[in-house]
């Protein structure tokens, strides 16, 4: 397991290059499986996820050749013929469990392992099952295994409401329902850009979509999908992260290169009210770290609220704000994981329900921190950059997950970020 060794404090200064965004790319391969001919996807990030959704997808007997060069893979699903998604992957990481549309969309038939538990909390599936049933499936539960089945050739339609909006379950009832012999309905549909790209990308492969960027989506099943070649979008959470850690120390100026702003939501405005001076040129954002930040209080929301990917590294900003803030999750009230690593460092931030309370003015110290998830890994990260004297983060692993090529990027800009093999 690698640790991060990192020295602090370092101002940024430079550019950097957003990659392809993680949670867009997932689905996009997987609608890959529901073409008839290969897919060429543009843009796809080098991260362990996408290399177990990879393998996930060949278990199937789809052909999945990355280049990583040019960051461009070609799926080729003509011979899919085992319908299952086993355990030993789906526990790595749970978007996995979009095989379940995916199979059903391309087959008629899926076999998936339940994702199980998270790092932060229960993260049900509860919503993905209910929504393919409402569409006609037939699903049952077998040794942790979701079977599903479409009775005839084709899913007949339906309705489902999704009460709470997930970002999942659209996706996997869009997967499944694009070659429904009728019409599937999903309301309170997540309107999330990744869903929306998703949405993009089967209507280019000849679905029949309304709706996509409202809380209601409508699909008209069509007979077939045919292959594509489609450019993935830019990260929007990487993008987030490091608009953030650009405003942390007052001497930072950061230049993002190859960013999507539309797709930033209401975390552009607030963003403003910290005081930095962000400009937009195009795919370009231009980030000057203010003298001292304004303590700004946030709350996630789903899309275009304040993104739940992106509230630790809010909270580990606030820590050296000017004065007092609070960070409610609504979204997963559990996912506070980081606040005793930060409180290691010197932060002085407590957690209540699912609302941490920060007092600004930290002068953070180097110390060892453990990382527990993704988001709560880059946080850390951000916050030994801002810390006098040396960090040690360990289990980056989470950060290989979902951030390419991520000390390379901060150490190009001015950080001292090096990893090293860390003994078991
Ligand atoms: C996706 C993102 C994740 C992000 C999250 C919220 C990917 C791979 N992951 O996760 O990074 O943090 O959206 O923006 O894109 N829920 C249920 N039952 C279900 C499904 C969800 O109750 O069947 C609840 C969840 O517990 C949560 C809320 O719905 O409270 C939203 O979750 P959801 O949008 O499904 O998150 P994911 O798609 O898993």
């Amino acid at each position: 397991m690698d640790k991060f060794t990192i020295e602090g404090i370092t101002p940024l200064k430079g550019e950097i290059e957003i990659s392809g965004s993680k949670n867009a790319a997932l689905p996009l391969m997987a609608a890959a499986l529901v073409a008839d001919k290969p897919v060429t996807l543009k843009n796809i990030p080098k991260l362990n996820d996408i290399y177990t959704f990879s393998n996930v997808m060949r278990v199937t007997g789809a052909r999945v050749d990355f280049d990583e060069d040019s960051r461009s893979m070609v799926i080729d699903p003509t011979n899919i013929s085992y319908l299952e998604a086993p355990y030993e992957l789906v526990r790595k990481m749970r978007a996995s469990f979009y095989m379940t549309g995916a199979l059903l969309g391309r087959a008629g038939r899926a076999k998936v392992s339940l994702p199980g538990g998270c790092a932060w909390g229960p993260r049900p599936v509860n919503l993905h099952i209910e929504g393919l049933k409402a569409f006609g499936a037939h699903i049952d539960m077998e040794a942790g295994y979701v079977n599903a089945a479409i009775p005839g050739d084709r899913l007949p339609g339906g309705h489902f409401e999704l009460s709470p909006s997930s970002v999942g379950a659209t996706i996997n009832l869009l997967l499944a329902a694009c070659k429904a012999a009728g019409t599937c309905i999903i309301s309170n549909a997540a309107m999330e850009p990744d869903v929306v790209q998703l949405c993009d990308m089967l209507t280019k492969m000849g679905a029949q979509i309304e709706g996509a960027g409202t809380s209601k989506i409508t699909v008209h099943g069509v007979d077939s999908l045919k292959g594509i070649e489609y450019y993935n979008a830019p990260d929007r959470i990487e993008t987030g992260t490091f608009m953030i850690a650009g405003l942390m120390h007052p001497d930072s100026e950061l230049t993002l290169t190859n960013c999507a702003p539309e797709d930033l939501g209401v975390f552009r405005d607030v963003i403003a009210e910290t005081g930095g001076a962000i400009a937009y040129d195009n795919d370009k954002i231009h980030i000057k770290a203010p003298d001292i930040i304004r303590p700004v209080s946030i709350k996630t929301e789903i899309y275009p609220g304040f993104p739940t990917d992106l509230q630790a590294q809010w909270a580990t900003m606030m820590t050296l704000a000017g004065g007092d803030s609070t960070v409610t999750d609504t979204i997963y009230p559990d996912r506070f994981s980081y606040v005793p690593e930060l409180a290691r460092l010197g932060a002085d931030i407590s957690v209540k329900n699912n609302t941490a309370y920060i007092k600004g003015k930290a002068k953070l110290v180097g110390a060892s921190v453990m990382s527990t998830d993704l988001r709560a890994s880059v946080s850390l990260v951000m916050a030994a950059m801002n810390s006098r004297g040396t960090s040690d983060v360990l289990r980056v692993y989470h950060l290989d997950r979902g951030y390419e090529d991520l000390e390379n990027k901060l150490n190009n800009v001015g950080a001292s970020v090096k990893r090293v093999a860390e003994q078991a």
